[in-house]
């Protein structure tokens, strides 16, 4: 039995990883969380897991009405009080299922204290995979993705990591995938929303839409496999059933497939990597059955491009990027910028800021206040 930390509990991950320990009750025992704005869940979640022992909440009145409910439970607050459960509550496992900046300083308090990361906050690696690494390589913390390309890319690793020539992540091509990058300027916030294969929070499904979030994958698993820009392909799989693939010297294929359904991999990350599972080996991808395969264009999505420009240079560009990506993100969803604003705004804020080496946490938060309201002045004057 091993006692966990869900930060993100109102969230599709944090969900899902609740569905997961509660199928498993005899493995995991959920004592702390934490919620941002959706509170309503905070009394479901605790008379579900009777070993809860603390709780964060965002803000300060939710904190004292819930503190009045329950006197047993401690209670943290806001972006701090993250760290202070992660540090106080006893937990051995911490689930990042936060969506955004904010996660970073949770991951590093986690692997700075020893704790067995289970990651599902991709920005963590995007702005601060240098960091993440150096705890690792000098600690006792370790980390295990939720993210189903890269579950997939370390399944197939565990089996063979001799002799390969390249990883090759799959993408879904999102719900535009058929758009020419004209028809591309006029999508809606509501069109964006809807994605073909995965039930997500609000962010990430724009960020799949824009391939924001495919950029994101392919510097996540730089950090995570140590694998170069050229050495990471994308590959679209319609349906998303192909979650990634290895392609070794020999010209054969090692594949992780099976429904689109984020539980496979929370459940392979809170076990470890130790739970069963068959990958699928060929030479040929095409007879992988129920599926199929289509050639990644670029010219469309050409953003993904960013991803050479943070793997090589480091530095702050992925505090940049992120940053701007998020800010850009929240002003296309109230309707304030275009669709193809986004990676206007992203490779303006690029362009506009020197990266600094070697950047600590407090480096990087000036960097993300900093590349932010850049961005907001940017779209009061128009310039998207
Ligand atoms: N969803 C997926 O299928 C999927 C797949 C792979 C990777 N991921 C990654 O997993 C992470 C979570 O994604 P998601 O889809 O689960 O997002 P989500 O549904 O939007 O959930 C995000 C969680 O973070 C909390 N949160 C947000 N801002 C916060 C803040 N400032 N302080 C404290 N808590 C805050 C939210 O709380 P409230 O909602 O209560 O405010 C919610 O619990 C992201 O990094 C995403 O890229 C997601």
């Amino acid at each position: 039995m091993i006692s966990v930390c869900l930060l993100g509990a109102s969230g599709s991950i944090g969900q899902q990883t609740i569905d997961v320990m509660l199928k498993n009750p005899h493995d995991f025992d959920l004592v702390s969380f934490s919620i941002g704005q959706r509170t309503r869940y905070v009394r479901g979640i605790i008379k579900r897991f009777p070993h809860i022992s603390s709780i964060c909440l965002q803000n300060k009145s939710s904190v004292n009405y819930y503190q009045k409910q329950y006197p047993s439970i401690h209670f943290y607050c806001g972006d701090e009080g993250l760290n202070e459960l992660i540090r106080n509550s006893g937990a051995e496992m911490v689930v990042n299922a936060l969506v955004g900046f904010v996660g970073l300083k949770p991951s590093i308090t986690s692997l700075e204290n020893d704790k067995i990361l289970c990651l599902a906050n991709k920005e963590s690696l995007v702005v601060g995979g240098e960091i993440i690494n150096h705890l690792l390589s000098k600690g006792k913390g370790k980390l295990y993705p939720i993210d189903s390309e890269h579950v997939a890319i370390a399944k197939c690793l565990a089996v063979d990591n001799q002799n390969v020539d390249k990883i090759i992540i799959t993408a879904s091509g999102g719900p535009f995938r058929n758009l020419s990058r004209d028809q591309l300027s006029d999508i809606t916030p509501e069109q964006a929303l809807a994605h073909p294969n995965w039930k997500m929070g609000k962010k990430i499904t724009i960020d799949s839409a824009t391939m924001v979030n495919k950029t994101f994958e392919i510097i996540e698993a730089h950090y995570l496999f140590g694998y170069g820009y050229q050495d990471i392909d994308v590959l679209i799989n319609y349906n998303s059933f192909v979650h990634s693939i290895v392609r070794y010297n020999d010209g054969t294929y090692r594949a992780d497939v099976g429904k689109p359904d984020m539980r496979v991999p929370i459940k392979y990350a809170l076990y470890q990597g130790l739970t069963d599972y068959q990958t699928v080996v060929t030479d040929n991808l095409d007879s992988i059955k129920n599926t199929s395969f289509g050639e990644f264009d670029i010219k469309r999505f050409p953003i993904v491009n960013v991803a050479k420009k943070v793997i090589e240079e480091k530095g702050t560009l992925g505090a940049i990027f992120n940053a701007s990506n998020e800010e850009a993100v929240r002003a296309f969803l109230n309707h304030e910028i275009p669709f193809l604003g986004i990676e206007k705004i992203i490779n303006t804020c690029l362009s506009k800021q020197k990266s600094i080496k070697n950047p600590n946490y407090e480096d990087l938060k000036q960097v993300d206040l900093l590349t932010r309201s850049m961005v907001k002045e940017m779209i009061k004057k128009g310039e998207y």
